[in-house]
């Protein structure tokens, strides 16, 4: 299959592409999507395939707007559901809800609830306005690798195995949306992102619950293997500058070359390759998946990253990514 790249101004492809049962890849806020229509069974078994996702692990559907949510959802939209989603809808949030049967049970992994989001990207919505149904949409990345915050990312996975890739630019938030699921007596944050816990917690005026063994649910995706670039990532989570180049000198014996995505102030020691983070933790969110693949492109034998950990906002997106893709993580 050849795999054709549209702009913005060629939606009309990308939508008729859709009516057909064919998938597209397009760009979000958070990350790119690869997407069909999420009430045709056959479309979203063509997702899975080009992923090489397992089957058990259930898409994100897309909507407009919340008649969009109370579409698809079996029962009473939560009232956790509604005071989330009136407060960051469109955005970078995902619930999960009891669903109704309009989404085939195999594009929710099998799960009696549906995950759903209004993205805010305007090319997101123009699809999903035009094809006049939900969206259902992973990250388009092959599974297990980081998700795709560009066009060219989404080419580099998916050459070959999907006939449209829109080129919308670079996603904004640059990690995946803040799953919260609202169907269980109390919310439960899912996957960590843009929208940090402390966040949800004061619009909820409650406590949001972190999955453990005290809750009953997980997401299906959260154990895999994840976001991981080819090369083996060592995280070094030290804030002594003089530690951090002690490890660094030890990771230089063991692993040629080295790439290296850390703060600027690191730009000048001797690796073979240098990418900038950046510092605050909005900057560093934007710029892992993407770090992660450029320096990927040059073939290290290992990626370091120094990166402080900082849990407040979407550093907890971030702690959680990173410790996932992570192989090692040096300590204080
Ligand atoms: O930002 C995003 O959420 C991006 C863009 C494209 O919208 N999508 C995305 O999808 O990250 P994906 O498939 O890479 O991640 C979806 C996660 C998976 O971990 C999946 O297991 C979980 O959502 N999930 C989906 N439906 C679920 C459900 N009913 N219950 C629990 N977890 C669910
Ligand atoms: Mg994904």
């Amino acid at each position: 299959m050849q795999t054709v790249m549209l702009t913005a101004d060629q939606l009309d492809q990308a939508i008729a592409a859709l009516k057909q049962g064919e998938v597209v890849a397009f760009p979000t806020e958070t990350v790119y999507g690869l997407g069909a229509d999420a009430t045709n069974e056959q479309a979203c078994q063509k997702i899975f395939q080009a992923k090489g996702r397992p089957a058990d692990n259930p898409l994100i559907v897309h909507v407009l707007d919340q008649d969009g949510l109370e579409a698809v959802t079996g029962g009473r939209v939560p009232s956790t559901a509604r005071i989330l989603v009136e407060k960051f809808w469109p955005g970078p949030l995902t619930v999960v809800v009891a669903s109704n049967d309009k989404i085939p049970l195999s594009v929710r992994g099998g799960m009696p609830t549906v995950a759903v989001r209004a993205p805010s990207h305007p090319i997101a919505r123009k699809l999903i306005e035009g094809l006049g149904r939900p969206i259902a949409a992973p990250s388009a990345n092959r599974s297990g690798r980081p998700s795709p915050t560009r066009a060219l990312d989404v080419f580099h996975d998916l050459q070959g195995r999907v006939p449209f890739i829109i080129d919308g630019g670079e996603s904004f938030v640059g990690l995946e949306s803040t799953i919260v699921d609202c169907s269980l007596p109390e919310p439960v944050l899912l996957r960590p992102g843009f929208i940090g816990l402390e966040t949800l917690e004061s619009v909820l005026g409650q406590r949001v619950l972190l999955p453990g063994a005290h809750t009953p649910h997980k997401a299906p995706g959260m154990k895999y293997r994840h976001y991981a670039p080819q090369a083996p990532v060592i995280w070094i989570n030290m804030r002594e500058d003089r530690r951090i180049e002690e490890t660094l000198s030890h990771l230089k014996q063991e692993f040629d070359p080295v790439a290296l995505l850390a703060p600027q102030k690191w730009q000048d020691y001797p690796v073979s390759f240098f990418r900038v983070l950046g510092e605050g933790v909005d900057e560093v969110a934007h710029e892992l998946f993407t770090g992660f693949r450029e320096l990927d492109n040059k073939k290290p034998g290992a990626i370091v990253v120094i990166w402080p950990e900082d849990d407040s906002g979407v550093g907890l997106a971030v702690a959680n990514r990173l410790g996932k893709a992570a192989s090692r993580q040096v300590k204080e």
